[in-house]
């Protein structure tokens, strides 16, 4: 049984607070697309493929209220701008006839697109791993992206340590990723975001894995902030870059990586004690020269088809 963090009945949608982890294992219940615009932006839910199923259901309380569906639909895909799951997830449940029921198959669908992805990575993984942020079932529909290729490879007998870069500012990895091998019993160990050279260069790690957010069309790929910097050690040190890619995550629209855009968080997310200017990105665009391959629900790629 994988981790549920998204929870949809007749009284609304139900979310595991992200903010709350982990100390505290707390539910909120949207009742509207715009209640469900505001736990994303909000960050009560993050992670790609946790935003588009949020945003599905989001949707589909806006039917169901009797609500306009164009404005529900942008009040939604503008809540965070760089994961265009959001926006993939949106189209395809406003196409359909009935907006719960395709809701709900999205939903069950990204489980198993996760546990097809971690069949095709585990035999990438060995020895110590590197990750950045959370992509385990918090960030998904269960069992996770990058997270998920490490539960599978673990699951296949395979010994690893997942080293956990704590993922300044918000420090998903810290309060998510750490929790999730906790419950999980995953062999993990946490360090900050500036160790993860020395780790490097000690021998500590054979590889990186990461998820994504955006793979443009060139393989250029928008990840948590820190992602490009870890691709730079990983070449200088010789250890293969693995980002874990559910096709959602494609976008075909975008050339390259110049063209994603990149969301700003508020200031006081990262400093708030003195009134100076800050610069907060959420998110950094690797390049697809420094990424050894995508792993997606089809097959481990080495280099972008062109046609999918
Ligand atoms: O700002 P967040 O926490 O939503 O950022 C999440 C990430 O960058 C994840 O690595 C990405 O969405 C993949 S989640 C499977």
């Amino acid at each position: 049984m994988t981790l549920q963090a998204i929870r949809y009945d007749d009284e609304g949608l139900h979310l595991l607070d992200q903010r709350a982890l982990p100390q505290a294992t707390r539910w909120i219940c949207c009742r509207s697309a715009a209640e469900v615009a505001d736990a994303i932006a909000q960050m009560v839910v993050r992670g790609a493929p946790a935003l588009s199923i949020a945003a599905a259901y989001g949707l589909a309380l806006a039917a169901k209220r009797g609500e306009n569906l164009d404005a529900a639909r942008d009040r939604l895909a503008d809540a965070r701008p760089t994961a265009v799951n959001l926006r993939w997830a949106l189209d395809r449940v406003r196409q359909a006839p009935d907006l719960e029921a395709a809701a709900r198959a999205l939903h069950a669908e990204d489980l198993t697109i996760n546990l097809r992805l971690g069949a095709h990575g585990a035999p990438l993984l060995r020895d110590g791993v590197v990750t950045i942020c959370n992509t385990g079932a918090l960030a998904t529909g269960g069992h996770g992206t990058a997270l998920g290729v490490v539960r599978s490879a673990l699951a296949e007998g395979r010994e690893l340590r997942l080293y956990v870069l704590e993922t300044r500012p918000y420090d998903q990895g810290a309060r998510l990723t750490t929790w999730e091998c906790v419950q999980d019993g995953i062999p993990c160990t946490l360090l900050a975001d500036s160790m993860a050279g020395l780790l490097m260069q000690q021998g500590r790690v054979s590889s990186v894995i990461v998820g994504c957010d955006r793979v443009a069309a060139n393989g250029d790929t928008a990840n948590k902030i820190g992602t490009y910097s870890l691709a730079v050690l990983a070449k200088h040190h010789g250890l293969p870059f693995y980002v874990a890619m559910p096709l959602s995550s494609l976008d075909r629209a975008c050339p390259d990586g110049a063209s994603i855009p990149i969301e700003h968080r508020p200031p006081g997310e990262l400093f708030d004690a003195l009134p100076v200017d800050v610069w907060n990105p959420a998110f950094d665009v690797t390049p697809a020269a420094l990424i050894t391959a995508w792993i997606t629900e089809d097959g481990v790629w080495r280099v972008l088809p062109n046609e999918y």
